[in-house]
């Protein structure tokens, strides 16, 4: 099987969210099964190929010059850089002052456009696209190929001025959406197969309380709608071997994870044996770090502390920043978007809080949970797909989730985790239980292609 996957971001080339490391580790897991795959990547920043050969595309007018670089990364495996006009640049969506692009709707336009002129030119069997950035190139392909779209976050929909709507040339009224260009809805109508990353999220988007307004042509496509929980890069994150951890450890052996707490908290300049609460997390309305903060006058009274890991949006941080002075014995910010750090959070904190207010997967939870941090996590999206609640289930529990996405749901959830990890058993089990199960690509990866077959049927 040959098929071609669109994506706008691939860790660790270029990541700004959980996309890259989904497309990635689904991509590893394809290959490794032995599926061929054109992986198909923006050239924003005109890396380096092994073995290059550059072919020039055949695009409208408007969308080029377009050409692609056909290459191999340093590990041997195959990329696709297509380069069109705009499209190179130092972040993919935003400008420095954290503003997306002005001409993004017209980058990604002619990239998706570029895809399609890519899957001419390589005769796949399959065009896997990925999210609204390249939504539009299911317009651009011809009706016989067979398409799998999938939703990472139905929030980003990429929706722009109608008038684009003129360059579309398969079913342009499918992307109108109240007289705008929707490269989310139009991907809907057209793809095969509908695939969303959690069968929750799968189920919460037909609502109108979590469709973002296209539960309407969601529910048309019902019967092509699946969902498939994201795994993570098990030989990327591990934490017997993570090239960024200074110490090891691991289920049977957990010595270096102590070191790595005492590590994390000098790094603070905390001590004692309070529980340490991290958050990992893109700062937005999304994420709910507010309802984080909102429980800082809790966290006294139940000896526990916030350490949040965070970059965004500006008003998010000033609160948490604020909420630091406030109580600086119990909350603690390191504004940034930082790899390293991340994983010493992951590594060394007791718990970890994701009061997302929805959450179409999450992967925070299951790299969390394999570096032995306790999820703490709102009752949302993926996050009910992948983790257990303890106090419902004591022999399979691997975290707690608040069913009420309220600051009391929160204070509630923080109650009930910090109460599991005084007693040592309980917290082994749940820590146990979250770092030995399955977190790989290998289950998603084979359901992706049962998905694949069933659209070229
Ligand atoms: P989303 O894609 O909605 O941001 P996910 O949980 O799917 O959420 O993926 C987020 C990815 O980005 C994870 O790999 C997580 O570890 C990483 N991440 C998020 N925030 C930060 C940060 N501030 N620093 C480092 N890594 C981060
Ligand atoms: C999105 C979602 C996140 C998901 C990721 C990868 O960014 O917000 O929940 O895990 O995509 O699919």
């Amino acid at each position: 099987m040959h098929v071609l996957l669109a994506t706008a971001e691939l860790s660790p080339l270029v990541k700004v969210g959980g996309l890259g490391d989904a497309v990635a580790g689904l991509r590893s897991a394809l290959l490794a099964a032995g599926v061929e795959v054109t992986t198909v990547l923006p050239d924003y920043s005109g890396w380096k190929l092994g073995g290059e050969r550059l072919v020039k595309l055949d695009v409208p007018a408007w969308a080029g010059p377009a050409s692609a670089r056909f290459g191999t990364l340093p590990d041997g495996t195959p990329l696709t850089l297509v380069k069109v006009p705009g499209i190179a640049r130092s972040h993919p969506y935003l400008d420095e002052d954290g503003q997306g692009w002005t001409d993004n709707p017209a980058r990604f336009m002619a990239f998706a456009a570029a895809v399609a002129s890519v899957a001419e030119v390589t005769d796949p069997d399959l065009v896997h696209a990925n999210d609204w950035h390249v939504g539009p190139t299911l317009g651009f392909l011809p009706e016989s190929m067979p398409t799998v779209f999938t939703i990472h976050n139905l929030a980003y929909q990429g929706r722009t001025d109608g008038t684009w709507l003129e360059v579309i040339p398969r079913r342009p009224e499918a992307f109108e959406w109240w007289g705008d260009t929707n490269p989310l809805s139009g991907a809907i109508a057209l793809a095969d197969k509908v695939v969303t990353v959690s069968p929750n999220y799968a189920r919460e988007i037909l609502t109108s309380e979590f469709g973002a307004g296209l539960d309407g042509p969601l529910e048309a496509r019902a019967p092509d709608l699946v969902g498939i929980t994201n795994g993570i890069d098990t030989d990327v994150w591990d934490p017997a071997t993570d090239p960024l951890l200074p110490t090891h450890f691991h289920a049977e052996d957990l010595h270096g994870r102590r070191e790595l707490r005492s590590e994390l908290l000098s790094r603070v300049g905390w001590r004692g044996a309070d529980p340490v609460i991290g958050v990992v997390t893109r700062l937005t309305h999304q994420k709910g770090v507010d309802l984080a903060m909102a429980t800082a006058p809790y966290l006294e009274g139940m000896g526990a502390r916030l350490l949040v890991l965070g970059s965004g949006d500006r008003a998010l941080a000033d609160q948490v920043r604020s909420h630091v002075e406030q109580y600086p014995d119990r909350v603690h910010f390191w504004e940034g978007y930082d790899e390293a750090s991340a994983r010493l959070i992951f590594a060394g904190a007791d718990l970890l809080a994701m009061p997302s207010r929805f959450e179409p997967c999450g992967l925070n939870q299951m790299q969390a949970m394999r570096y032995g941090s306790i999820p703490v996590a709102t009752a949302v999206g993926g996050l009910v797909d992948t983790i257990v609640d303890a106090d419902v289930d004591s022999v399979h529990g691997t975290g707690f989730l608040a069913k009420d996405v309220t600051v009391a749901g929160m204070v509630d959830a923080f109650h009930r985790s910090v109460r599991a990890l005084r007693s040592p058993k309980r917290r082994a089990t749940i820590m146990h239980n979250g770092m030995t199960t399955d977190w790989s690509w290998t289950v998603p990866a084979a359901r992706y292609r049962e998905i694949y077959e069933a659209a070229i049927s």
